[in-house]
């Protein structure tokens, strides 16, 4: 993978687009910084002082090729994402990018002579199934996800969950990605949780790759259900990051078999399986 790259890029857009939720765009150099995939990240400089002194680490919600724009998806939470929230187009802003390990895409099929093949064959059984899980803030890189399987050709479900109507994302890319809208009141389609949605409507199995990003207990759930019925399940942790650059462990989580993996480095994709959940 090629390394991240440190530059002064320029703010397109900064918009709000759900309760609490804004999204921005910004210019990504062609030729100077590597290609974003989707699961990656990247940190920005808000403010030229002291406050906020880190970088703050936000996933790319899309890469538009043609323009040489990312977007990213962010949550107004602290001092940090409500200066970020205040930047207008045109101003610059310093970034550090592509930063982590994208997601895997599993994209093999086995075929009617029980061949393994690269999504080739549109007659084949046991097709792999593409099951992408977003709670809340998650939504930005599983937009991005399901943006790429599409551009491939690999049809995925798409299940978004949130609190309430105020925070579903009124931005096209979550309209194409024909969400099933999940809100913990019931006031839009499915009443439950994401976890709640899946475990209840989709059929997982040995060939099914569940892709979760949201909050811990989110993907605890989704990651135990994705397990019990034998399918693999790909999540995306967050972690407060110091340096984002693999160098002070900060962000490390406990993995199985002992040890420690960091989340701005061999993650923030990791393979369910591999995370200690217990000590989470
Ligand atoms: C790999 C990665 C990808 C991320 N992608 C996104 C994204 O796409 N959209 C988005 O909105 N946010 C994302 N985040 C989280 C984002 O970095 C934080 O919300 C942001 O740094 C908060 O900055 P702040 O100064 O506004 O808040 P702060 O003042 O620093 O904190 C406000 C509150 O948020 C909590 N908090 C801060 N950072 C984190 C964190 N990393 N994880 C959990 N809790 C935190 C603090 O404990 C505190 O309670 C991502 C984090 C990581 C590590
Ligand atoms: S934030 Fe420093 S190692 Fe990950």
């Amino acid at each position: 993978m090629e390394p991240p790259t440190q530059f002064t890029s320029r703010m397109i857009a900064n918009g709000q687009i759900a309760e609490g939720f804004y999204e921005l765009s910004l210019a990504w150099e062609p030729g100077v910084a590597p290609i974003p995939a989707p699961g990656q990240f990247l940190t920005v400089r808000i403010g030229s002082g002291a406050v906020p002194l880190l970088r703050r680490p936000f996933a790319f919600a899309g890469f538009d090729a043609a323009s040489s724009v990312v977007t990213i998806i962010y949550q107004k939470r602290g001092a940090g994402t409500e200066l970020l929230s205040a930047k207008r187009a045109g101003e610059p802003i310093d970034v550090i990018g592509p930063l982590g390990t994208p997601f895997a895409v599993r994209d093999t099929r086995i075929d009617t002579d029980n061949n393994v093949v690269y999504n080739k064959y549109a007659a084949c059984i046991n097709p792999q199934k593409h099951i992408i899980a977003a709670g809340g803030i998650g939504v930005g890189p599983m937009l991005f996800l399901a943006s790429s399987l599409k551009a491939r050709g690999i049809p995925a479900r798409f299940v978004f969950g949130c609190r309430n109507q105020s925070f579903i994302p009124s931005v096209k890319t979550f309209a194409d990605a024909n969400p099933q809208i999940c809100t913990d009141d019931g006031g839009a389609g499915f009443r439950g949780t994401v976890a709640d949605y899946v475990n209840a409507n989709m059929s997982l199995d040995i060939n099914t790759t569940v892709y979760a990003c949201g909050p811990l207990p989110m993907l605890r759930s989704v990651n135990e259900i994705a397990r019990t019925a034998g399918a693999k399940c790909l999540v995306s942790l967050e972690a407060v990051m110091a340096c984002g650059v693999g160098a002070c462990m900060g962000c490390a989580v406990p993995v199985a078999g002992g040890g420690y993996s960091r989340v701005c480095k061999e993650g923030p994709v990791f393979d369910g399986k591999d995370i200690l959940w217990e000590r989470m």
